[in-house]
């Protein structure tokens, strides 16, 4: 019976990057390694996540980051998860966190071939409160195949071979592109396995929604001000928009995945660069909304256009549905 054949024809996560490979007859495997080490970094932090508040895992680790930002416990928690696991792949070579001042070099014996950057804990500000959290992370592959060097991860996104986030929810769900398409995997926790959910994410062309954080309205430049008036206050008689905002990247960005609309981290008059940070989460969800059929706009520029110039630099963002990126894009280049 096909609902047998289906229940019994598990789709791991494993299997579907392995197939993926296969299509790659000169691959080594390396990539489908190193994902796999990055996937148990993500199973241990789901686990952490869930008992976080009976772990004594809430709260100040009592430490500020490079960000400015005061570190929480499971900030500094799921930083060490990914680094060590990572470092154990002999897969990495170079490797950026938001929560490490400087990049991070494995050690020679352990050296691979690839370029993580990633966000252990996106959305920390929101773990005390049970509200949905996640990891991001973007793979590059050494450029010359030498001992790794800053200028491997300063690098636009669109170099990128693969990308994606672990959304800490309802379900735990990864959701990733190793340059051919979205696909989504939830975590099965009786089998310990993330199962193929969401095959080919394509997010809509156009969406009802807008994601922002309204509380910083006062510092918009004139284009995010008139394209969020014209959200809430349509012409020709539409109907307004639904503003739904999370306040954590990887749960806002999810839903735009899954809903539409626009996600908009907006450059302002206090931080003209924005706030969310180039590497570990522009790219990350540029690459994963541009794979899925949307887009990535930076204001000035196609997100993953930009050549980054240091390790923790951020840019404005607005992303999600095509044609609603199209419409913003539009302002910003009538406002020349
Ligand atoms: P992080 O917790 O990794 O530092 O990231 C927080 C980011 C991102 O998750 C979210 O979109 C944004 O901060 C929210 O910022 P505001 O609270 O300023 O809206
Ligand atoms: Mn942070
Ligand atoms: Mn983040
Ligand atoms: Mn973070």
């Amino acid at each position: 019976h096909a609902a047998d054949a289906q229940r019994t024809d598990l789709m791991t996560l494993t299997r579907f990057v392995l197939n993926e490979q296969s299509k790659h007859p000169e691959a080594r495997g390396d990539l489908t390694i190193l994902l796999s080490h990055i996937v148990l970094g993500c199973k241990f932090v789901c686990a952490a996540v869930n008992k976080a508040g009976l772990a004594k895992l809430i709260g100040l680790a009592g430490d500020t980051n490079i960000q400015g930002e005061e570190q929480k416990k499971l900030d500094v928690l799921s930083n060490e998860v990914f680094i060590k696991a990572l470092c154990s792949s002999g897969r990495a070579n170079v490797l950026v966190s938001e929560e490490n001042e400087t990049e991070i070099y494995v050690e020679t014996s352990r050296r691979g071939r690839y370029c993580v950057v990633f966000d252990p804990l996106d959305g920390s500000s929101n773990i005390d409160c049970g509200v949905s959290i996640g990891t991001i992370f973007g793979i590059y592959m050494l450029k010359d195949g030498k001992a790794g060097v800053v200028s491997d991860v300063l690098r636009p996104g669109k170099e990128m071979v693969a990308a994606g986030y672990c959304l800490y929810g309802s379900s735990c769900m990864l959701v990733l592109s190793i340059g051919n398409g979205v696909h989504g995997f939830t975590l099965d926790p009786a089998l310990g396995e993330f199962i193929l959910t969401h095959p080919v994410m394509r997010v809509p062309r156009k969406g009802k929604i807008y994601s922002v954080n309204e509380g910083n309205a006062k510092h918009w430049d004139e284009p995010t001000k008139k394209y969020v008036e014209i959200a809430k206050f349509p012409t020709g008689g539409s109907v307004p928009k639904s503003l739904r905002y999370i306040g954590s990247m990887v749960a806002d960005v999810h839903r735009t995945l899954l809903y539409g609309g626009i996600f908009m981290y907006p450059a302002d008059k206090k931080s003209p660069n924005g706030k969310l940070r180039l590497l570990y989460e522009v790219f990350p969800m540029a690459y994963l909304v541009e794979q899925a059929g949307g887009q990535a706009f930076t204001g000035k520029e196609r997100a993953l256009d930009v050549v980054p110039k240091k390790i923790h630099e951020r840019s404005p963002i607005f992303l999600g549905s095509f044609e609603d990126v199209e419409e913003i894009k539009t302002l910003y280049h009538a406002s020349g």
